[in-house]
């Protein structure tokens, strides 16, 4: 069905900024034939981009909605998907998919398979203990070193580990996943982990099965307030690339890292296609796995693909046919940085449905005629008032927890940093919040 002329019908599964970053990116490609986002969101209405209400997670669904509207190629990102496995039903129907299939997402759905694999395959993590039953978790906490990081083995919306400074929150916090249930099914089996410091780098890498090339490394920021307080949240900003990870840690993440996870998903059977993301941590010990993720992340997604100059549909056509080669990745220099305006109360309990006013004046200010910097604003937890797809007339109402991220992409990091935030003084909406201090560490090197 690939043949290089022929133009592709694309569907994207998700409704987040990383999603909306995607999608503007895959337009650009000359092989992009009709675009759809599943669901989508109300900003992605606006692009004129068609947004479809079908869950990712229902895969009959979906898969059949793909069939009955020619979609040639399917693009997964969320996790529970992939989890559900959405790219194992599309491709039983011939539909071709980025992503890795359920098996090979296991690395992300299963703490506990994630960590027992690197073991297996002398990758540099954290020392772990594995456990089903709550006494003998209790019995092992009793004796761990602290801090003792308690994590859920599967997905827990990035809510499922808790650092325990002492031996009662670290009980509390198993007996909670393991006897109450604060986590559902995820948290019925639970790591301990020893506690690692250091910077926290995020690498995003395209892999074919084959091959993997690593993305310009990115920082994320995932706690609510400035200096890095308050509670952790999906991430409140990031920047690109990564001001810790020298081109020397590069290269020994990639000889003793990448490549070896790479072989590693080999091994097992379930070679990896699609977006892996190592979660790293810089320590004083050498680079080391915090986690993986098997889909681009948010919102390093949003400061990481502004810097991409390559096509990444043929990129993302490449992994899923497993002939990508390092050549077809090119980054360009500079920084980005990428900013994200929440509601007010997120992670916990906030209210939506507030007009969002003063878009099109942050977009015009991101793209100044001087090209000193250029920027994107991408949609999140947005809705659409007018019809869809629409003219931009509609006004747009928050609808979630991160609703905005400001990306800037410039030649140094402190331009694209001043112009997200001048953009972002455009913004308004009753109880809009954002962190005032993203890429601050990148000036201090201080630990974020
Ligand atoms: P995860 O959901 O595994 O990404 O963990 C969320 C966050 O918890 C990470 O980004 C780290 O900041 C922190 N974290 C996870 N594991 C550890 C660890 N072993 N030592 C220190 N911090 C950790
Ligand atoms: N920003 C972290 C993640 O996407 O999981």
């Amino acid at each position: 069905m690939n043949t290089p002329s022929k133009k592709l019908n694309i569907a994207v599964a998700g409704s987040g900024g990383r999603e909306h970053a995607i999608l503007r990116k895959l337009r650009q490609s000359p092989r992009a034939g009709t675009i759809y986002a599943l669901p989508g969101n109300g900003g992605i209405a606006r692009d004129g981009i068609p947004c479809v209400n079908i869950s990712p997670a229902n895969t009959p669904a979906f898969t059949a909605w793909c069939l009955d509207n020619a979609v040639d190629f399917v693009v997964v990102t969320p996790d529970n998907p992939l989890a559900a496995g959405l790219v194992d039903a599309l491709s039983e129907k011939g539909i071709l998919a980025f992503g890795p299939v359920r098996e090979a997402a296991k690395l992300e759905w299963s703490k506990a398979y994630a960590k027992n694999m690197m073991r297996q395959n002398n990758i540099p993590t954290a020392d772990y203990a594995v456990f089903t039953g709550c006494g003998a978790a209790l019995e092992y906490a009793k004796s761990a070193p602290y801090p003792l990081v308690v994590k859920a083995d599967g997905l827990a919306l990035g809510k499922g580990v808790v650092i325990c400074g002492t031996y009662e929150t670290a009980e509390d916090a198993i007996r909670g996943a393991m006897e109450g249930g604060r986590f559902g099914e995820s948290g019925k089996t639970i790591v301990l982990e020893e506690y690692l410091c250091g910077p926290e780098v995020s690498v995003l890498s395209f892999c074919d099965g084959k091959t993997i090339v690593p993305m310009v490394s990115s920082m994320d920021h995932k706690r609510e307030l400035d200096g890095d307080l308050g509670d952790n949240t999906g991430g409140m900003g990031a920047i690109a690339p990564n001001p810790f990870y020298t081109e020397e840690i590069a290269r020994e993440c990639y000889e003793t890292i990448f490549l070896p996870t790479l072989r590693m998903t080999q091994k097992a059977g379930t070679p990896f296609k699609g977006c892996l993301y190592f979660g790293l941590m810089l320590t004083s010990d050498g680079p080391k796995v915090i986690e993986y993720n098997c889909r681009f992340g948010d919102p390093e997604t949003q400061a990481v693909l502004p810097l991409l100059e390559s096509d990444l549909l043929e990129i993302m056509l490449a992994c899923a046919e497993g002939r990508l080669t390092p050549d077809m990745v090119k980054f360009r220099d500079g920084a980005c940085a990428c900013l994200v305006l929440a509601s007010n109360g997120y992670p916990r309990k906030f209210d939506v449905g507030f007009t969002i006013s003063g878009l099109e004046d942050a977009e015009k200010l991101l793209r100044p005629s001087n090209g000193a910097f250029s920027g994107e604003v991408y949609c999140a937890g947005v809705r659409y008032g007018g019809r869809v797809p629409a003219a931009i007339s509609g006004k747009l109402y928050t609808s979630g927890g991160r609703v905005l991220g400001i990306s800037a992409a410039a030649a140094d990091l402190q331009t694209a940093l001043s112009a997200c935030y001048a953009a972002a003084g455009n913004i308004k909406w009753r109880g809009i919040y954002y962190r005032r201090d993203i890429g601050q560490c990148a000036f201090d090197k201080k630990t974020p």
